[in-house]
């Protein structure tokens, strides 16, 4: 047997522990949560039906389809005010599928630089050319756009992952329409939190009939899992035709289904749970000391960051929060550029003042 492969994997994994990198899997769900996406509390509270459920039985394509789900695409493409609207299995599935066939030779996608790597893959997997912009930055942008041929599609996020701060969405419609460029907007982090009832930034600032697709997931405040993709009839026929991670993969079960459409009927009525999730935001960021304030990326949303510039010293201050109880994760450089290595606290609504006071005095005395 030739071992130089296992070689290989070692040495990639040494240099990781080198790096003080190596990510490895643990449970703290003992924890105080200040990591999880679980910004409402639904993960905990969906209801769990008795009755027997259908399994999973094949592809959408196959025998995977139903009635409930084609009337669930519906209800969920009504609530967020979009003609049409497609289940994937996972936000990661859809926006593969989406980003690997929407474009073609020829036709160009520019993307955000701090996009989500499910975006990043699908475009490694589509044949148009693409080109980041700088975060956030509309001149940068609109120099990418003046480089595109083709058609052009632009792929930005309501809520950045890694930073927790908000794309300027209204100016970058307004900079793509100049350009004649198509607007997709991930909402991943935004759904059940950003705008009235947690419908998403693109229906609170009234730009939804604007973009060409928007993807929301059920994966981080809905507290189950697969994602929808909204559009119009024609773009979801062309998903079900072309996306390959919604053809080759056996659809979600019944009880998925289900827990989505619980989730929607909750967040329908979660007004109270949204408003408190953003009060408990503006205390945290009240809490913090000067220094701190200093250090924290400006955001509005659950995800607050607090920059502790290096992998050692970062992963230093995680374990010891660990250790007072507090689940709170270190974002190691290479997921964040180096010197921007950083602790991501996630707020929920959940989360009682007592823990977010605890919270920030060990916070202030473990960054200095
Ligand atoms: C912006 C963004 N898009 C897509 C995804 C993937 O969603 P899912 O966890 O449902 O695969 C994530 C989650 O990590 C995300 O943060």
């Amino acid at each position: 047997m030739n071992h130089s492969i296992l070689k290989k994997i070692r040495n990639k994994l040494s240099n990781r522990e080198e790096q003080n990198s190596l990510r490895s899997l643990r449970d703290n769900s003992s924890l105080v949560d200040f990591c999880s996406n679980d910004y409402l509390g639904f993960a905990n509270s969906l209801p769990v039906k008795q009755s027997k459920q259908q399994g999973a039985t094949g592809s959408r394509l196959i025998s995977g389809n139903s009635n409930q789900f084609e009337s669930l695409e519906q209800k969920i493409a009504n609530f967020h005010n979009a003609d049409s609207g497609l289940i994937f299995n996972s936000g990661y599935d859809a926006n593969i599928g989406l980003f690997s066939c929407i474009a073609d030779k020829g036709d160009t996608i520019i993307y955000d630089q701090y996009i989500h790597a499910s975006i990043r893959d699908g475009i490694r997997l589509s044949n148009a050319r693409s080109f980041s912009f700088e975060h956030n930055n509309l001149l940068s942008l609109e120099k990418k756009l003046e480089q595109a041929d083709g058609h052009i599609l632009v792929a930005i996020e309501s809520v950045y992952s890694m930073d927790g701060d908000l794309a300027p969405l209204e100016e970058i419609i307004e900079v793509c329409e100049k350009h004649k460029a198509h607007v997709i907007l991930d909402e991943a982090h935004a759904t059940g939190v950003i705008g009235k009832k947690g419908l998403g930034l693109a229906q609170e600032l009234g730009v939804a009939s604007k973009l060409f697709a928007r993807v929301h997931t059920f994966g981080k405040a809905m507290g189950c899992h697969g994602a929808i993709i909204l559009g119009s009839k024609d773009l979801k026929s062309y998903l079900v035709n072309f996306a390959r991670s919604f053809i080759y993969t056996t659809a979600l079960s019944e009880h998925s289904l289900n827990s989505i459409e619980s989730a929607y009927e909750k967040l329908n009525n979660a007004e109270e749970i949204i408003r408190q999730l953003h009060q408990n935001i503006t205390l945290f960021q009240s809490l913090l000391s000067k220094n701190l304030q200093s250090k924290l990326i400006p955001s509005s949303s659950p995800i607050q960051c607090l920059l502790v510039s290096g992998n050692d010293h970062v992963k230093k201050v995680e374990s010891e929060l660990q250790t007072k109880g507090f689940d709170i994760r270190a974002i190691l450089h290479p997921t964040v550029p180096k010197g921007k290595e950083r602790l991501r606290v996630c707020i929920h609504s959940f989360n009682t003042p007592e823990e977010l006071k605890t919270c920030v005095s060990q916070l202030e005395k473990l960054i200095v």
